[in-house]
């Protein structure tokens, strides 16, 4: 309430104070580098592209296994989006993006997503990108607090994307999002894209657009962000009892030297949705994120085949996690869990 207050009493509503201290805080709490708050993670994707001058004649890998937003800010960023299938922890497959890169030219970058928080295999992804000229950006999302080999995601590469929607590890009470970079010029770039391509006032040097946190999200921010380290431990502590006490269902693989941020806790199972009806009758509520694969959509159909993605489609399934449930609600499920027939 007294941030929000604050943010009244200051009478500025859009890129004031709130903003820029949530810009510092947020880039502190990373451990350095620079973070520019924009409207939402789809527009964080778009506005990174544009900075980076990868637009138009220019293709995007994108993880098959991914929110559409992803795909469709490639798009908007005026980029192609080209897929490439997941492996087994579901980030992105380096055997497959390598694949993919030699068999495809005009590549300028890849989004690497760190999936329901588990961190991608960020060195193989890497070294192929390295070997091939290509950019490596990292799509932080759903990773809040997530390390690969002790460093903090979404400060593994040159830039990182952000969304902090509310349901995320760390969320706005709206839309929300922001570019990380170790780079002073790009995010100079990203400020001045996010806002008209004003550098100063009234003057459009570049072809900009409207994307801007607004001071009352950033003021909702920065009271969440002191309390993330905590809520992420809880939430890995929660996880560790499913893992421990789950049977008759496949367990979500972390794989050596990551920190999962369980934004997602994830089974799998072939009987998926007569699981998720079992469930729903015993009163747990599951999720399926999600249900088609980016190339089985619409938008982005292609007639290519993703084995991995597609058979994980049908498997996965979301457990109840956050960081106010208690054991005995985890236990609850594992016994609903334990109690499907299949
Ligand atoms: C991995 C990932 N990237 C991008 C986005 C898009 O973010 P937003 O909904 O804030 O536009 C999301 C949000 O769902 C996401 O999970």
């Amino acid at each position: 309430m007294l941030a929000v207050q604050r943010v009244l009493q200051s009478g500025r509503f859009i890129l004031g104070e709130e903003v820029k201290a949530f810009e510092a805080e947020f880039a502190s709490f990373l451990g350095g580098g620079h973070v520019v708050g924009v409207a939402s993670g789809t527009d964080a994707i778009e506005l990174l592209l544009r900075a980076m001058e990868i637009g138009a004649g220019n293709g995007v890998i994108v993880p098959v296994l991914a929110p559409s937003a992803v795909a469709a800010a490639v798009r908007r960023a005026g980029a192609c989006v080209v897929l490439c299938d997941v492996e087994e922890t579901l980030t992105l497959c380096p055997q497959a993006l390598r694949q993919v890169l030699e068999k495809q030219c005009g590549i300028k970058a890849v989004l690497a997503v760190h999936l329901y928080g588990h961190p991608c295999e960020w060195k193989a992804l890497e070294e192929v990108c390295e070997a091939q000229g290509v950019l490596l950006i990292e799509d932080a999302s759903q990773a809040h607090e997530a390390r690969f080999e002790q460093k903090a995601i979404g400060t593994l590469g040159r830039a990182s994307v952000w969304s902090f929607y509310p349901t995320k590890n760390l969320g706005a009470l709206g839309d929300a999002g922001a570019v990380w970079t170790s780079e002073a010029g790009l995010a100079e770039k990203l400020r001045c894209l996010r806002e008209y391509g004003w550098r100063q006032r009234h003057v459009s040097e570049l072809p900009g657009i409207n994307s801007r946190l607004d001071e009352m999200q950033a003021a909702m921010l920065r009271v969440k962000l002191p309390s993330l380290p905590a809520q992420v431990a809880k939430r890995r502590e929660l996880a560790s009892c499913y893992l421990s006490r789950l049977r008759g269902v496949r367990l979500p693989l972390v794989r050596e030297g990551c920190e999962h941020a369980f934004h997602q806790f994830v089974i799998r199972s072939e009987h998926r949705d007569a699981l998720q009806a079992h469930l729903k009758l015993r009163g747990v509520l599951s999720a399926v994120l999600y249900p088609a694969a980016l190339h089985q959509q619409p938008a982005f159909a292609c007639a290519e085949r993703f084995p991995v993605a597609e058979k994980a489609v049908r498997e996965v399934l979301s457990l109840p996690l956050h960081p106010y449930l208690s054991e005995a609600a985890i236990d609850a499920v594992c016994a609903a869990v334990e109690d499907f027939p299949a």
